[in-house]
């Protein structure tokens, strides 16, 4: 009678890199998540794939960051070499890439600002600039394609980046390469460990100007139009937990689409608290939460939490 079903191929696990050699270095908010350095990726890509976790996707620790974040679409840029190392060791793991310029630039924003000398006198000073913004998210995405990476996850909710990165990957012969757009994200307190783990923290400001309200729900409906028409090929909700009426939402009106939840860094550590504290049954909880994503309509979780649940799913059958 059971209508829903959790398994370790609906995971996609995160991991953040950073440059160096023999790093894996526990992010303090969230136990059990680690930065890597590229030379330990290909033990961890194949105890991922051991689990029958199919996808991975990357978050890069750049080693400078400046206004445009050149390090993103670098050659030899921290996600570059990740990629290389993983589809080396696993050439079948899906490796997806996020797509955002947070971690790269040394303000912290996820767009080019208003700044400098060649600012627009019309725009409040440090005004995120959406479409200079757009062409640097379509040269960050061609250069994880070239890299080998197998999808893209544009995450700064910029207006027309799916188009963007569609048009600047066709163009450069990646018309197979799919976009995880993540298409209603909201302006949430549950980031804040991901922030610690990738370095991603605006130095002013915030990010409510292009995340959204976390009292709207059409307006979700909205923005998922709009990378539907732009051309998405799986649409994405952000946080998952505290949203699970929005990924109901959306799935009622794109039955066709891919839908994928993404599971974040505070509702990971808010678990990872209560249990080290004895308050709530660890496994149980988890195996739960992750499974009313799947109820409310997801196909895909991104989540801490993949490792730990997969391998209970197989002690479980
Ligand atoms: C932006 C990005 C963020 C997360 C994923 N991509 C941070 C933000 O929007 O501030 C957060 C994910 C998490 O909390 O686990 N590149």
């Amino acid at each position: 009678m059971r209508e829903t079903r959790l398994e370790s191929s609906d995971f996609i696990y995160p991991l953040f890199v950073m440059h160096g050699k023999g790093i894996k270095q526990e992010i303090s908010s969230m136990p059990g998540v680690f930065q890597w350095s590229p030379d330990l990726l290909a033990d961890e890509a194949k105890s991922i794939a051991e689990l029958g976790i199919p996808a991975v996707i990357l978050f890069g620790i750049p080693e400078s960051k400046d206004p445009v974040g050149l390090e993103n679409f670098s050659e030899n840029g921290i996600i570059q070499q990740s990629i290389r190392v993983i589809k080396q060791s696993v050439p079948d793991m899906v490796v997806i890439t996020d797509v955002c310029l947070c971690e790269y630039t040394d303000h912290g924003h996820c767009g080019i600002l208003n700044l400098g000398e060649n600012k627009n006198p019309n725009l409040p000073e440090g005004y995120v600039l959406n479409d200079e913004t757009l062409e640097i998210l379509a040269k960050v995405a061609v250069s994880h394609a070239q890299a080998g990476a197998d999808m893209v996850a544009p995450s700064g909710m910029m207006d027309g980046m799916v188009a963007a990165i569609r048009n600047g990957l066709d163009a450069h012969h990646f018309e197979h390469i799919p976009i995880l757009s993540y298409s209603v994200k909201y302006a949430s307190s549950f980031y804040s460990p991901f922030r610690e783990a990738a370095q991603g923290t605006p130095k002013f400001g915030d990010r409510q100007s292009h995340q959204m309200d976390p009292a709207n729900i059409r307006e979700a409906l909205r923005e998922a139009a709009l990378d539907v028409q732009e051309g998405a090929d799986a649409l994405m909700v952000k946080p998952a937990l505290p949203y699970l009426d929005v990924i109901h939402l959306l799935r009622q009106t794109y039955p066709e689409l891919t839908l994928a939840a993404y599971n974040v860094s505070g509702e990971y550590a808010m678990i990872k608290a209560a249990a080290a504290n004895g308050w709530l049954d660890e496994r149980r909880t988890i195996l739960e939460i992750l499974l009313s994503m799947k109820r409310a309509g997801a196909d895909l979780i991104i989540t801490y939490h993949a490792k730990e649940a997969a391998q209970w799913l197989k002690e479980n059958q």
